[in-house]
């Protein structure tokens, strides 16, 4: 294969992806984690590479502890970092992921100095800021993953209330990746037509509310961790429509200078994904209602971002 695709951290959300992209053929894949892991990553590449001849893949899948082996990668995928337990927020883990986020950053960018990088590590966007500001990539090469995610729920709630496929669904969902994540029913579709049409107030109101915690929801029934099944598979949406310039348009956290009216802050807008990474910022009309909750919900990602100094 001639694209190369690194995920650092070989736990679930990394391995879970590394899995996806490999089955998929999309990439030669390098699963990378700390030596403290003794043979993790290692294990975990070898058993995906001796599944690829079942799924009929030609994919090479290296796991690895040395970034030299994530060199020439065209797509870094950043999941290293601590998961959330029970009872933990997204924020609480704030400062240490941003320590392990930063020196990631610095490692991969001494290897792949022209890649993208698509970090997952949570708090999203307040790490995709981290990010950004540790490597120097100009904006459309660092595309944080939460959007894909949270509207995955969504047109997975939406599909289960009216028992359609899931292929019929179409949600938005903006801001944050965060309790404060705007999801917008109104631009939320069954085969075009706006689920505020199909479904009455309550039912619409909780599944957003359902969509707003989804992550406190598997992190309360797993109890020993957070989602990772459809984490995994919304970063390989985003993998796949850069690698095979598809020109997607997904919602993903990225530096917003002025769109949105929101200045020097990463946050979830509907973006084109193409080769080059962010190609477009796809700016729709909010109502006075949506514009509130979406400043609401950059205001506690610029609170994040102001206490790990990374403004
Ligand atoms: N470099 C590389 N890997 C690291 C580092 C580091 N500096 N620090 C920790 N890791 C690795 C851990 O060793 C572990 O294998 O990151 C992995 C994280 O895996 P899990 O604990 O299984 O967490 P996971 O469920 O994969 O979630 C990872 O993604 O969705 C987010 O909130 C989630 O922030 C979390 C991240």
């Amino acid at each position: 294969m001639n694209r190369k695709v690194s995920v650092i951290g070989a736990g679930n959300v990394g391995a879970t992806a590394a899995r996806s992209i490999a089955d998929k053929e999309l990439a030669d894949v390098v699963i990378l984690d700390i030596p403290q892991m003794q043979g993790v990553a290692q294990g975990k590449g070898l058993d995906m590479l001796e599944a690829c001849p079942v799924e009929g893949s030609d994919a090479r899948v290296l796991g690895t502890s040395d970034y030299a082996d994530t060199a020439g990668s065209d797509i870094v995928v950043i999941t290293a970092g601590l998961a959330r337990k029970p009872g933990m927020s997204r924020d609480d883990l704030l400062t240490k992921n941003c320590a392990i986020v930063s020196s990631v950053t610095a490692q991969v960018m001494e290897h792949s100095p022209d890649c993208i990088i698509m970090p997952v590590t949570n708090p999203l966007d307040a790490m995709a800021q981290v990010v950004y500001r540790k490597s120097g990539l100009p904006r459309e090469r660092v595309i944080g993953m939460a959007g894909v995610l949270d509207s995955a729920r969504m047109r997975a709630f939406i599909a289960q209330e009216l028992d359609v496929s899931v292929e019929n669904t179409h949600a938005f969902v903006l801001g944050g990746h965060g309790d404060t994540m705007v999801p917008l029913p109104r631009y939320s579709t069954v085969a075009g037509v706006p689920i505020t049409e199909l479904l009455d107030k309550e039912t619409v109101d909780a599944i957003v509310h359902r969509t707003a915690h989804g992550g406190a929801e598997i992190v309360k029934l797993l109890g020993t961790g957070s989602a990772y099944y459809a984490p995994g598979s919304a970063v390989v949406e985003m993998v796949e429509s850069v690698l095979k310039d598809k020109k997607k348009i997904l919602p993903c956290s990225v530096f917003l200078n002025g769109e949105y009216g929101v200045h020097g802050l990463f946050v979830g807008v509907p973006c084109k994904l193409g080769a080059n990474g962010l190609e477009q910022i796809i700016q729709i009309d909010l109502t006075a209602e949506e514009n509130a909750a979406l400043k609401k919900s950059a205001a506690a990602v610029q609170e994040l971002v102001q206490v790990i100094d990374m403004d």
